[in-house]
């Protein structure tokens, strides 16, 4: 019996086997600090938890439409559209089981095997992955380390576009880099995308965690809302990774066709938990702003044991809980000339846990970094202390 002719299109989260390998050291009785999770070790708050509950005593237990339920939609199209300066309307709401299934649903709606969609790499690996098991052309574009971060190459993604490209992949705030564009860029990429009539997801993943100041949004750039799909979660400012839920939001041509997909890959999301949504977005908000102080701590303490450790300097990031050091020296100092040989040392001589940047997509040749990346999201503060100095010892040890 055979299997299907595309599969081996198909991609993963290589990052998973980095949670298997840090597994089987903690078996052999190994403390492990685990910087490789994308996840939050943190518990939803309550008000969710408890708005849950009674959503399935109130019996909303079985199915719903397959664009989700109307109280949410309106919720979601309010706080999405006000949080970004534009005015969305209930009809323009996809709820989705996760942030996730957009990618893959908003490709299906846009994309004919053969054409071109630009992405970011490094980047979430789900991108290229998508795009090349639905028989498009996956095309990466990258980024320049400055002092303060990371800058879109827009060069190479100008001189990247042909007359196949039909949309570009934006995540700002950027996994597993940490970038966030300036005015300029996103401006930027706003032209590319209207002077190619480009079709564009917006990965807006972490739009909300962010520890200082406020965040921008390429929809509110006049010509972009029509042309802009915005992947939106729970998962990550209520610390319901595991929960799935989430929506994409955009022009209503493109969510009758994905909500179309939902009927025939879920039906729907699940019922109970879409009226918390609404809890989670309009009730007390103590639980997430407890959230987001949390994760500012540790980000403060990863970033300063970091920069202590001879070769590292890394700017501190305005949101996302990763950091993405360059680890040339380190590299350099340990003889080593493939980051995994970092990653495996790290785990074995210090029981450090993390990934590489070999994990966030195809490295393109001409790449000759070496990056690592730290999740701050599933280790506590106490943790990190204790780990950095530990690491400090293994990457400064000759
Ligand atoms: C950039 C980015 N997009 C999308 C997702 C998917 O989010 P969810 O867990 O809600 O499916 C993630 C998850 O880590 C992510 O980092």
């Amino acid at each position: 019996m055979q299997v299907s002719k595309q599969l081996h299109k198909l991609g993963t989260e290589t990052a998973f086997a980095v949670s298997a390998q840090a597994t089987r050291w903690a078996e052999k009785g190994h403390k492990v600090y685990p910087f490789h999770l994308g996840d939050i070790n943190l518990a939803t708050p309550e008000n969710i938890v408890d708005a849950t509950l009674k959503a399935i005593r109130d019996g909303y237990t079985g199915y719903c439409p397959a664009n989700g339920i109307l109280p949410l939609r309106e919720a979601l199209a309010h706080d999405v559209g006000s949080k970004r300066s534009v005015v969305y309307e209930p009809s323009q709401v996809s709820i989705q089981p996760g942030g996730k299934p957009t990618i893959g649903k908003f490709i299906s709606a846009i994309m004919n095997p053969g054409d071109e969609v630009l992405y970011p790499n490094p980047g979430y690996p789900i991108y290229e992955s998508q795009i090349e098991y639905q028989g498009g052309n996956a095309i990466p574009y990258g980024y320049v380390e400055t002092q303060d971060g990371f800058d879109i190459d827009l060069d190479r993604l100008k001189s990247s576009i042909t007359d196949k490209t039909v949309a570009l992949i934006y995540n700002n705030y950027q996994n597993p880099i940490t970038a966030e564009s300036s005015i300029a860029e996103m401006e930027a990429i706003a032209e590319i995308a209207i002077e190619n009539d480009l079709w564009v997801l917006a990965d807006d993943a972490y739009y909300e965690m962010i520890y200082e100041g406020d965040a921008r949004s390429i929809v509110s750039i006049p010509g972009m809302k029509e042309r802009t799909i915005i992947l939106y979660t729970f998962s990550k400012k209520f610390a319901m990774t595991g929960w799935r839920v989430g929506g994409a939001i955009g022009p209503e041509k493109i969510m009758n066709i994905i909500s179309k997909l939902n009927v025939n890959a879920e039906s729907c999301t699940t019922h109970f938990i879409q009226y918390a949504m609404v809890e989670a977005l309009q009730g007390d908000s103590s639980g997430t702003d407890t959230i987001l102080a949390t994760l500012k701590e540790r980000r403060d303490a990863a970033v300063a044991g970091l920069n202590a450790i001879n070769g590292i300097q890394i700017p501190t990031p305005r949101s996302t809980f990763y950091l993405f050091p360059n680890v040339n020296e380190i590299m350099k100092h340990k003889g080593f000339n493939r980051v995994e040989q970092l990653q495996v040392g790290a785990l074995e001589n210090a029981n450090i846990s993390f990934c590489t940047r070999e994990h966030f997509g195809r490295p393109s040749s001409d790449e000759t970094d070496y990056f690592i990346r730290f999740a701050y999201s599933g280790i506590t503060t106490d943790d990190i202390n204790e780990g950095m100095v530990k690491l400090k010892e293994y990457f400064e040890f000759s």
